[in-house]
């Protein structure tokens, strides 16, 4: 694993980053980079005492600034209000970073409509109101170098058992990722995607993996690299994508999972399973076969 910090010191001076579930998890591991790096970090949630606590522990950790807004990404006038904040204490905003989340395992057909519609309305509603937001503020304010990075997953593509309003929902988000790269980069504005495998958060690994399937499902085993990720390790890629050094990445989606969707997507790949002297003999009965057609 290789963990070191990879942009260099000052890179994202002088942005100002606005990361919607940044007061936790994978959220607060790239806010604080951010903020190692140079920028401003506004982080928003539901819950402003997490959001308070983890500003001023970023602060004292990296001795930047960090403003932690109260803001329901499910509800457009707190989000209108929460730019409003961000812009009122910062003068403007140059990045969002649309991170936050509601995710659980269950079967389909045990969800009501609205379990579905909360994930529906936290992760695509959500993405989708902080994206018009801020995209209309920036075509008004004539502002241009913005950019969107929207945190999707490896089944936004593939799809997903027991996961299925996520999958829908985050499957949105990258639909309006790359339809929005195209349409609005005549005002300026960059939208990329960044597809995380596993990359062990206390809120992910509540809802996802309860109990003692953290240890019957070990995610680790699923990737060919036979690791989960580290936060370092995303951080540097968001990092990258939200600077200035990205400026011609638009409507890209950056796979960040060891290998793990191809692993579960490849029709021979559970030949991995058999043992090199095996290979021998499985090689001798082709070869067999060859000579006799
Ligand atoms: C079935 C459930 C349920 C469960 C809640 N509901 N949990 N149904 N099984 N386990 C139902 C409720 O009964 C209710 O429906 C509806 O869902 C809304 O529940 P509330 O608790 O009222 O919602 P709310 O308080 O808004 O909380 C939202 C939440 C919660 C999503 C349910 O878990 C949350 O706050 N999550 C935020 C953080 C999070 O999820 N992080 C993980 C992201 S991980 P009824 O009909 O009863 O009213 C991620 C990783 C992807 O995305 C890939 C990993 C590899
Ligand atoms: P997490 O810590 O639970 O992060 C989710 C965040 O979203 C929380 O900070 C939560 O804060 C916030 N949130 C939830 N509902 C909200 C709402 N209605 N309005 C505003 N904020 C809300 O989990 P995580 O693992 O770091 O997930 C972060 C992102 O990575 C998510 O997009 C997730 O889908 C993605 N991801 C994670 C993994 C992984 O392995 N961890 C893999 C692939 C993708 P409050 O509760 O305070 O509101």
């Amino acid at each position: 694993m290789y963990t070191q910090k990879m942009l260099r010191d000052g890179a994202l001076n002088g942005k100002t980053i606005v990361v919607t579930g940044g007061g936790s998890g994978l959220g607060k591991a790239m806010s604080k980079y951010f903020l190692e790096l140079g920028a401003n970090v506004v982080i928003t949630s539901r819950n402003l005492d997490k959001l308070k606590a983890t500003a001023e522990a970023l602060e004292q950790e990296t001795k930047g600034t960090c403003l932690p807004l109260q803001c329901d990404v499910r509800n457009y006038n707190e989000v209108e209000a929460m730019l409003k904040g961000a812009v009122e204490n910062f003068g403007k905003v140059d990045v969002l970073l649309n991170n936050a989340a509601g995710n659980f395992i269950s079967p389909t057909e045990r969800l009501s409509a609205n379990a579905f519609d909360t994930i529906i309305d936290i992760v695509l509603k959500g993405t989708k109101n902080c994206t018009l937001a801020f995209g209309k503020h920036w075509i008004d304010t004539k502002q241009t170098n913005t950019s969107v990075l929207n945190i999707v997953t490896t089944y936004a593509w593939t799809g997903s058992a027991y996961v299925v309003p996520s999958a829908t929902a985050k499957a949105g988000v990258l639909a309006m990722t790359r339809s929005l790269a195209v349409e609005w980069a005549k005002y300026g504005m960059r939208f990329n995607a960044i597809a995380p495998g596993p990359f062990p958060t206390k809120g992910a690994w509540d809802r996802l993996l309860p109990g003692d399937l953290k240890d019957k499902f070990d995610m680790a085993k699923k990737v060919p690299l036979n690791r989960v990720g580290d936060h370092q390790e995303l951080a540097n890629l968001a990092a990258y994508l939200v600077s200035d050094f990205s400026a011609y990445v638009n409507g890209e989606v950056i796979t960040i999972d060891g290998g793990e969707w191809l692993k579960g997507a490849g029709q021979f790949n559970l030949l991995e399973a058999i043992p090199e002297e095996i290979w021998d003999q499985l090689e001798a009965m082709i070869r067999a076969k060859k000579s006799k057609s």
